[in-house]
């Protein structure tokens, strides 16, 4: 009896559809992408929403160039578009192609890293990226490591490596132990740290807020004094997490002198690099990251200042030995008596995306350098900004900037506090409404302000000041409307 063969699955009998489609794809993003002139086209949700909603998912088009067409107007024709120089908003990088063919690959041999039978090279490619990362970031040879989802994954990763060598060392059973778990870090950091916490059945006040140096770094006075204060108190220091990269401000918490009080206490000292990673391959300020390697984990975001396409992250260890304590086996996937390497075994997922290709092809292609110069560009653009932003008299400016976030707001001469607090949010709804620029928005001190987040080197001073002149015009607009009455 002949076998059924569907010509809707990718294999070596559909190589004619498949480079079609992939081809037809390629060539319908190309089309729109050259027809884009800013971030996004301003599309409300109520509009989006009925126009998702239209679509009648039991009836196939039956066509893959008719579903790109509907998709290209459903997703592409409102995208946010992240390689427009006007968008300044949130950690999201413009990808590099090399990146970008590897996903090619990726999608249809559909690797899965989870086990060495399911990936082969794909684990071996895995594990040299994480070494080279290690051997970047200073670890020695008995450093390991697993790529991650994200950022998130990572740190939830490294809190969980941490619970577990705090609960090796205590006396006590695990039940009694993990209420009086803390872990140490500034407002600054992440809110993955917090979520951690709550994940992995900490109290609600497990994370105990260090104090800063008044700029948003960690004060390494006030975390001995809070770890001693804790002790006192008959918790269990747990982690101290330092933030290399703040999301809003950008700082980076002075890890060389947490380091020794980490080591001193015993405690696990957890480096959150998601956003300030592209440092290790900076040639003018890898020292910003100086005593990183007294880490016990770093995570590493290639995602963000990488140039890499989402999902690309990791979570690197100095000892290699620490993520055994969370492999978990199974008969059918990675027993115990496996002698080949299985990657599941240091990961909180089981399929996993072969998603280290991407760093691979980019870094066999352009190389780390041109990585590491473009996040140096894009943090030298951010004290332009800034210097640029001091003259100019419309706007405030937080603070100088550390790597390439930059916080300000609209607030002329006459405009009060309060009156910039209530502007601020609606200007950015604006702005987005627009479409031609967008920016990102936080609260520092219970203050609103507008954040530039640069990620992209082809963003010039120019197109800054236009974002800052678009900024103008919607503020001016606002505050002459009859209703807002905000000047004071
Ligand atoms: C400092 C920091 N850590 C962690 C994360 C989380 O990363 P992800 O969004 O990849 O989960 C972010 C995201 O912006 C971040 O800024």
């Amino acid at each position: 009896m002949e076998g059924f063969a569907s010509p809707h699955l990718f294999s070596g009998s559909t190589l004619d559809a498949y480079t079609s489609g992939v081809w037809h794809a390629s060539a319908l993003l190309a089309d729109r992408v050259k027809t884009v002139r800013q971030p996004y086209s301003g599309a409300s949700v109520t509009e989006l929403q009925e126009q998702v909603d239209a679509v009648d998912l039991d009836r196939p088009l039956g066509d893959t160039g008719a579903a790109l067409h509907e998709v290209a107007r459903l997703y592409l024709d409102n995208a946010i578009w992240f390689h427009e120089p006007t968008y300044v908003a949130h950690l999201n990088c413009p990808v590099a192609i090399p990146a970008l063919s590897a996903e090619v690959l990726i999608s249809a041999v559909n690797s899965s890293v989870d086990t060495w039978d399911q990936s082969a090279t794909g684990t071996l490619i895995e594990r040299r990226l994480i070494d080279w990362t290690a051997g970047r970031i200073g670890f020695g040879p008995g450093a390991d490591g697993i790529f991650t989802s994200g950022g998130t994954q990572s740190n939830l990763q490294a809190m969980l490596l941490a619970r577990e060598e705090a609960l090796a060392v205590v006396s006590e059973p695990r039940e009694v132990a993990i209420p009086r778990l803390r872990i140490f870090a500034t407002t600054e950091s992440h809110f993955s740290v917090g979520k951690s916490a709550g994940i992995l059945g900490l109290a609600a006040d497990a994370v105990v807020a260090v104090a800063t140096d008044g700029d948003g770094r960690m004060d390494p006075g006030a975390l001995a004094a809070a770890i001693d204060g804790v002790r006192r108190d008959g918790g269990i220091p747990m982690a101290v997490v330092a933030t290399a990269g703040t999301t809003d401000l950008g700082r980076i918490d002075p890890v060389k002198a947490i380091g020794p009080i980490c080591a001193e206490h015993g405690i696990w000292f957890h480096v959150d690099a998601a956003y300030g990673c592209g440092l290790l391959v900076s040639t003018r300020r890898r020292h910003l990251l100086e005593g990183i390697e007294q880490a016990d984990s770093v995570t590493v975001d290639y995602h963000k200042s990488f140039y890499q396409p989402v999902s690309s992250s990791a979570i690197v260890v100095r000892r290699g030995e620490t993520m055994r304590r969370i492999a978990v086996h199974a008969d059918y996937l990675n027993p115990r008596t496996a002698t080949v390497p299985n990657q599941v075994d240091k990961s909180l997922q089981t399929t996993r995306r072969f998603d280290a290709l991407k760093l691979w092809m980019t870094l066999r292609t352009i190389g780390s350098e041109q990585i590491g110069d473009m996040f140096d560009t894009v943090v030298d653009r951010a004290h332009e900004t800034w210097e640029h932003l001091l003259t100019d008299p419309d706007f405030e400016v937080l603070t100088e900037p550390t790597l390439s976030t930059l916080l300000f707001r609209f607030r002329p001469e006459g405009l009060s506090v309060e009156a910039c607090d209530e502007l601020m949010p609606r200007l950015r709804q604006e702005l987005f409404r627009d479409g031609q620029a967008i920016v990102a928005g936080t609260t520092v001190g219970g203050h609103y302000w507008l954040k530039f987040t640069l990620l992209n080197p082809n963003t010039t001073m120019g197109n800054l000041k236009d974002v800052l002149d678009l900024i103008r015009g919607i503020a001016h607009r606002l505050t002459s409307e009859p209703t807002a009455a905000v000047m004071a």
